[in-house]
């Protein structure tokens, strides 16, 4: 069966990432992909959850103490300064990271990822991942500043070289509406 676009992020982030590693949930949200990369890295990794918006704290945080999970740091600040989040050991095992773009499902629909801070943070990222590390971007582009974002980005990873990153785009092209597509990034070298 063909995967749709939230388990197919979540696929491609379990066959990368190993127990122990450390990786980041650049988008924290409602928390959903916080403790799906909870329950993947194990006892012996973390999780380095970002939101800007007090509300996706909470619920994050809400959901981790629901499931009993330990193994996540959830951080009120923009993605964008990750860096000074992440102890150094850490940032040594950082195997994976999930973007998922746009606005908090039922909230404000203002606030919204955009490509400057988005592509800051991958840059980072990037730098620090292990090989064979793997970024996931889950880009929903249908609201307004979206589709901004949605060419900043496809722009972006279109230059990234080859000979160090494979870029692969995920998406089901006949689907009405503007539907959510995938960008991974996975380290060669
Ligand atoms: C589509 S939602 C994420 C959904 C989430 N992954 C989940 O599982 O529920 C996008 C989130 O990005 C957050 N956001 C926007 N700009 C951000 C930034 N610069 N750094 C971190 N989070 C940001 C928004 O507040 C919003 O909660």
């Amino acid at each position: 069966m063909i995967k749709g676009i939230l388990k197919y992020a979540h696929h491609l982030l379990s066959e990368s990432i190993t127990g122990g590693d450390t990786v980041i949930d650049a988008t924290c949200g409602n928390g959903n992909d916080t403790v799906f990369l909870s329950k993947t890295v194990g006892t012996n990794g973390h999780v380095y959850g970002f939101d800007i918006q007090e509300q996706a704290i909470i619920h994050t945080r809400d959901r981790l103490a629901r499931e009993q999970l330990t193994n996540a740091t959830i951080i009120h600040d923009s993605h964008s300064n990750f860096i000074h989040h992440i102890p150094v050991d850490r940032l040594t095992r950082l195997g994976g990271a999930i973007f998922n773009l746009g606005y908090l499902p039922g909230s404000d629909k203002t606030v919204i990822t955009n490509s400057e801070t988005t592509i800051l943070a991958m840059e980072g990222i990037l730098s620090h991942l292990k090989q064979n590390g793997l970024i996931v971007l889950v880009i929903y582009h249908g609201h307004k500043g979206g589709d901004q974002e949605k060419e900043h980005l496809l722009h972006y990873v279109s230059l990234l070289d080859q000979t160090y990153y494979h870029v692969l785009y995920y998406g089901f092209i006949n689907q009405k509406n503007e539907p959510p597509f995938i960008l991974a990034i996975q380290k060669r070298h």
